[in-house]
Order: C-alpha cells, then sequence, then structure tokens
C-alpha cells in the first residue's frame, strides 16, 4: 500500500488528461497537491477534485516554458504548502508537420514547453529539494523520444531531449537523494491524440502487444510508484508505459 500522506507534490500541464490523472491518483494516496497549467479554469476544476478526496490543494496558473513562471509556481507551492516532496514535468504539446513543411514556430514551441519546460521545473524545485535532502521528480517523455516518428520530429527531439536530460539529473542530485526518472507513455487515449487519424490509430494497435490504447491511469499508476518510497532506489531510469511497443 503507498502512502503519501504529509507528501507535496506539483504536477505541472494538470488542468486535463494524463496530468489530471496523476494529480487525483497521488491525492488518492494522500499527498497534497500543487495544479498547474496555462489553462487556470480547468486547473481550479482539478484542485475542486483533489479537495473532495480531503486533501488540500491549489491551482496556480503558469506557463512552463517560462523559467519566471517556473519560479513563482515553486515559490507559490513552498510559501503555501510548506514544503515539495515531489515533482512531475508533465506538460507538453504536439505541433506536427512533416520536416519540409514545419516552421520555426512549431518547432521552437514544442521545445520550450516541453523541454524547456522540464528544465525550468527541475531548475525551479531542485533547491528547495536539496535543502530537504530528499525529492523525487517524474519527467514525461515518450516512447516517441526513443523510437522517432515521422512528421513529429520535433516533439521526438524534445522528448528525447528530456531522457538526457533526466538522466543528467540524476547523476548530480543522487548525492542529495533526490530520484530523477522519466516515464514514456506509448498510444495513450487522451485530447491530445483523440485528433489522430483512424489509419494512425489502427496502425498503433497492430505495434501493441497488449492490443488497447492506453489510458491516462495507466500512466498515472507508474508515476505513483515512482513517487514513491518503493522507487527509492530507482533513478535516471525511462519507464515505459506503451503496452509493450517498444521493448
Ligand atoms: N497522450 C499520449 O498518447 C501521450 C504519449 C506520450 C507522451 N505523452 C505526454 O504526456 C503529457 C500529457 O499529455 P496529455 O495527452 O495528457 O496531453 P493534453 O494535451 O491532454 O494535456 C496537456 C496539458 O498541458 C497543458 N499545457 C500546455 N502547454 C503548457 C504550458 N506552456 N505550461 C503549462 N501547461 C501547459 C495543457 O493546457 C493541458 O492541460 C505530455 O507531456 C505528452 O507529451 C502523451
Amino acid at each position: 500500500m503507498i502512502d503519501l500522506k504529509d507528501k507535496v507534490a506539483v504536477v505541472t500541464g494538470s488542468a486535463r488528461g494524463i496530468g489530471k490523472s496523476i494529480v487525483l491518483r497521488l491525492a488518492a494516496a494522500g499527498a497534497d497537491v500543487v495544479v498547474s497549467d496555462i489553462d487556470l479554469s480547468g486547473a481550479e476544476q482539478t484542485t475542486a477534485e483533489v479537495k473532495a478526496l480531503g486533501r488540500r490543494s491549489l491551482a496556480v496558473r503558469s506557463d512552463i516554458s517560462q523559467l519566471a513562471d517556473a519560479e513563482a509556481l515553486i515559490e507559490k507551492a513552498v510559501s503555501e504548502m510548506g514544503r515539495i516532496d515531489i515533482l512531475v514535468n508533465n506538460a507538453g504539446i504536439t505541433r506536427d508537420n512533416l520536416l519540409l513543411r514545419m516552421d520555426e514556430k512549431e518547432w521552437d514551441s514544442v521545445i520550450a514547453v516541453n523541454l524547456k519546460g522540464t528544465f525550468n521545473g527541475i531548475k525551479a524545485a531542485t533547491r528547495v529539494m536539496m535543502k530537504q535532502r530528499s525529492g523525487k521528480i517524474i519527467n514525461m517523455a515518450s516512447v516517441v523520444g526513443v523510437m522517432g516518428n515521422a512528421g513529429q520530429a520535433n516533439y521526438a527531439a524534445s522528448k528525447a531531449g528530456v531522457i538526457g536530460l533526466t538522466k543528467s539529473a540524476a547523476k548530480e542530485l543522487g548525492s542529495r537523494n533526490i530520484q530523477v526518472n522519466a516515464v514514456a507513455p506509448g498510444y495513450i487515449e487522451t485530447d491530445m491524440t483523440k485528433g489522430l487519424p483512424e489509419a494512425a490509430k489502427e496502425a498503433f494497435m497492430t505495434i501493441i502487444p497488449l492490443k488497447r490504447p492506453g489510458t491516462a491511469q495507466d500512466v498515472a499508476d507508474i508515476v505513483l510508484f515512482l513517487s514513491s518510497s518503493l522507487a527509492d532506489y530507482v533513478t535516471g531510469q525511462v519507464i515505459h508505459v506503451d503496452g509493450g511497443m517498444v521493448m
């Protein structure tokens, strides 16, 4: 039984989708959770659901691609909740296009949110965790960062970057008892993937041994494990939650 009572978590991009499932999973295990997103009303809705579980919660509007926003988020979390035990860098976007058609804005925006946003979160929270001499950081990567994907060069590069960042941070922060891991989801049914063409969804099914798409809950369960003391001796790892798509 995982018990996160008295732990404080910050989850970015948690107004909906995988981030929201992570928030509710951590709260159900006893954690107080800071919900952060560019969508404040969605974040407030998530917060209301956490409070309904009897936990403390706070909604903060924060554009994680901006270091100043990330720092303000962490400051607010510490001043209102007292500490930060778990940081989940989940916020992410796609701007798909073939390389030849991809414009600079599509490239820059995906790198800014997915990769720099993860750096910003780590940079802002690390000082607090170092003082506490404990912390768990979980970064949202993707199978696409491992295997590449036509039409997603920007996204694949950002997620491959997240994996390199995760391993480097794990090496730098291990001596302070801070574990840094990445989760690499495969094809998960959320708002991000609902616009995929039917042919693309069918193509996924042919390469997923478990023969079903993943759910946000499937991802949240692994994040819960990595957030807990059960994972105290696990760092620098990339855990695939993909029904066996990549092995
Ligand atoms: N859905 C999948 O199949 C899949 C697969 C692999 C990885 N992922 C990753 O999982 C994470 C969550 O994906 P999802 O499917 O729940 O997506 P989603 O689009 O449903 O949710 C993403 C959330 O991030 C927020 N966000 C966007 N830009 C932001 C910014 N600059 N600052 C703060 N918040 C911001 C959005 O408002 C939204 O609430 C992403 O990092 C994504 O890349 C998803």
